[in-house]
């Protein structure tokens, strides 16, 4: 019989205190996914700078278990566009997941197969539902300093990040004139994979 599970949490850094996984995200696993390809490339020859982490409580990934974990997007641009995560629809589209931001500043983008989209703050404090069939993507909208939200989902939710390689998502998260600005992706395309 599985026994309870305690760990602390605690800034500033926000690492759990117990985790299984370490999971780290670097430019180069982002081919595609940033508007501007030729400052991607470029900034990809110099250095493949580490985007994102996520530290991860590991559970049994069937239905009844709960996921949970840590994410921290670094901050930083390529070009325009900040630092952000891949994103993904879950594989079990009826699959919904709860955000709960610890630190930092930003935003997360969201979209679902039938094309409706949302662009949530993510700050301190603020909690965000997202509802089942939405993908979702956190953007680190902040000069500097990590963004750090604290994630639980269903067990067997999956993740199918194919659907977004191809397609991308809707809306875009850049910097104009200083401020987070949504724009429309110019690149969008239907992939017609999740519908
Ligand atoms: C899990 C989830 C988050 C992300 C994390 C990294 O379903 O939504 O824990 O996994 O923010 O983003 P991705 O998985 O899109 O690389
Ligand atoms: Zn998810």
């Amino acid at each position: 019989m599985d026994k309870p599970i305690a760990f602390e949490l605690h800034g500033p850094e926000f690492i759990p205190s117990q985790y299984d996984k370490h999971i780290v995200r670097r430019l180069s696993s982002m081919d595609g996914q940033y508007l501007d390809l030729e400052t991607y490339q470029e900034m990809l020859t110099k250095d493949d700078l580490l985007l994102y982490e996520v530290y991860e409580i590991e559970r049994p990934e069937v239905a009844g278990e709960l996921l949970h974990g840590v994410s921290i997007v670094h901050p930083g641009k390529v070009g325009q566009e900040y630092f952000m995560t891949k994103g993904h629809f879950h594989a079990v589209l009826d699959t919904a997941e709860v955000y709960y931001c610890l630190k930092g500043q930003g935003l997360m983008v969201l979209e679902t197969p039938e094309g409706e989209w949302a662009v949530e703050d993510l700050s301190p404090g603020r909690v965000l539902y997202v509802p089942p069939r939405w993908a979702h993507r956190s953007v680190n909208t902040a000069n500097q300093g990590d963004l750090i939200i604290f994630f639980i989902y269903p067990g067997h939710s999956g993740h199918d990040y194919g659907t977004i390689e191809q397609q991308g998502f809707r809306k875009l998260v850049i910097d104009g004139a200083g401020q987070p600005t949504v724009i429309d992706n110019p690149r969008w395309k239907a992939s017609g994979v999740n519908r």
